[in-house]
């Protein structure tokens, strides 16, 4: 890094990029407690009201710390390495995030934690959430198994997100069921609610309670590995389910719930942003047959692709265990089972992506 003050020109050299630094720039980032107020950490004035003549007057780098005037007289003193922070791009976005890890069938050790009391504030929770972003699941366990102990250990980490399911959901057979997921039958893999908005619930959690019956074994597949792989060996395919906008929809006695989206959807820049796939609730457009024929081939190879040995996951949840997994890279399934044999009950609820991001940058300031 390196840092030269020529024509009242501030220039910074970091990573093979150069940065012109902009007096504006510089001075609505300011320290000081004339500027930002000590307890809160947010601006004192507005910035818009910053002069737009305003220029650097002098500067220089003592250490990591660059002293700069500027020409109205205003002086002051910056972190080097928080202003290099800003000016990495990828570091900016994603703080302490760490990168994903796309897996398939083959993936060796599945990310555990194991449960303790009191633990959000704990180094093991960051490590939890560590491996959540890593690999878009964890399984939590050893947790009490009491009725609604989820509702508590969620509701630690961030404010438990309620539908019109209520706050949580008991997974159990239940007569007449508004929802197929209240039958014995197998749920092959699905995303849960596409339908609602602004979107579906951005992270699930199961609470196996009990699990007495020999089938009900729980799937998880990574959506985002899988279109990673039809990124790369099916162009065709892979356009068709990227661009393709498809309706979701779920009813019952009370409520009409209806969004759409893309089967893979992507971000500005091309990333992965969200796979839906519930397809006992989704409703394609009558487009023209070549697109219709299109995406149909394509979606018969999504579909091939998730119940596949090459990328589900299948294991058995015991008591005591939570599936901690995000609803907007993952699907989840389970096998069907047998109800004569005995319970199997889930309670599930979900929770939103900025609680599990608030509280790892939190944590990433105590244990990074
Ligand atoms: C669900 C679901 C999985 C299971 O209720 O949405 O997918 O293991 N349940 O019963
Ligand atoms: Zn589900």
């Amino acid at each position: 890094m390196e840092v030269q003050f020529q024509n009242n020109s501030l220039l910074v050299s970091h990573q093979n990029k150069t940065f012109q630094l902009h007096p504006i720039w510089l001075r609505e980032r300011l320290p000081g407690e004339d500027f930002f107020d000590i307890d809160t950490n947010q601006r004192l004035y507005e910035p818009s009201s910053i002069n737009l003549d305003l220029q650097i007057s002098h500067a220089e780098l003592l250490d990591a710390l660059l002293k700069v005037e500027f020409n109205d007289g205003i002086k002051g003193t910056f972190n080097i390495d928080e202003l290099l922070r800003e000016m990495d791009s990828d570091k900016n976005k994603r703080g302490p995030l760490p990168e994903r890890i796309l897996w398939n069938s083959e993936l060796q050790n599945f990310p555990e934690a194991q449960f303790e009391e009191e633990m959000v504030e704990k180094e093991s929770m960051y490590h939890l959430l560590m491996n959540f972003y890593k690999y878009g699941f964890v399984i939590i366990k050893n947790v009490p198994t009491e009725d609604k102990y989820l509702l508590k250990f969620v509701s630690s980490i961030g404010p438990v997100k309620v539908t019109n399911f209520g706050e949580y959901f008991d997974v159990k057979s239940k007569p007449n069921p508004n929802d197929l997921a209240y039958k014995p039958i197998a749920l092959p893999p699905h995303t849960d609610n596409p339908y609602r908005k602004p979107a579906a619930p951005g992270i699930q959690f199961l609470h196996c309670l009990k699990n007495e019956v020999s089938g009900g074994f729980s799937t998880l597949v990574d959506g985002f590995a899988v279109a990673e792989y039809l990124r790369n060996k099916h162009t065709e395919a892979f356009e068709s389910l990227t661009t393709t906008n498809l309706r979701y929809q779920f009813q019952d006695k009370d409520i009409v719930l209806e969004n759409w989206g893309e089967l893979i959807e992507l971000d500005k820049e091309g990333d992965y942003k969200q796979v839906r796939y519930s397809t006992r609730v989704d409703y394609v457009p009558p487009l023209e047959p070549e697109k219709l024929k299109n995406f149909y081939q394509a979606r018969k190879l999504l579909s091939e692709l998730y119940c596949s040995a090459e990328f589900e996951l299948k294991f058995k949840l015991q008591p005591g265990d939570i599936m901690m997994f995000d609803n907007h890279r993952l699907l989840h399934g389970r096998t069907a089972y047998d109800a004569n044999e005995g319970m199997r009950h889930l309670q599930g609820c979900y929770l939103e992506f900025d609680a599990t991001d608030g509280k790892l940058r939190h944590l990433a300031r105590k244990f990074q």
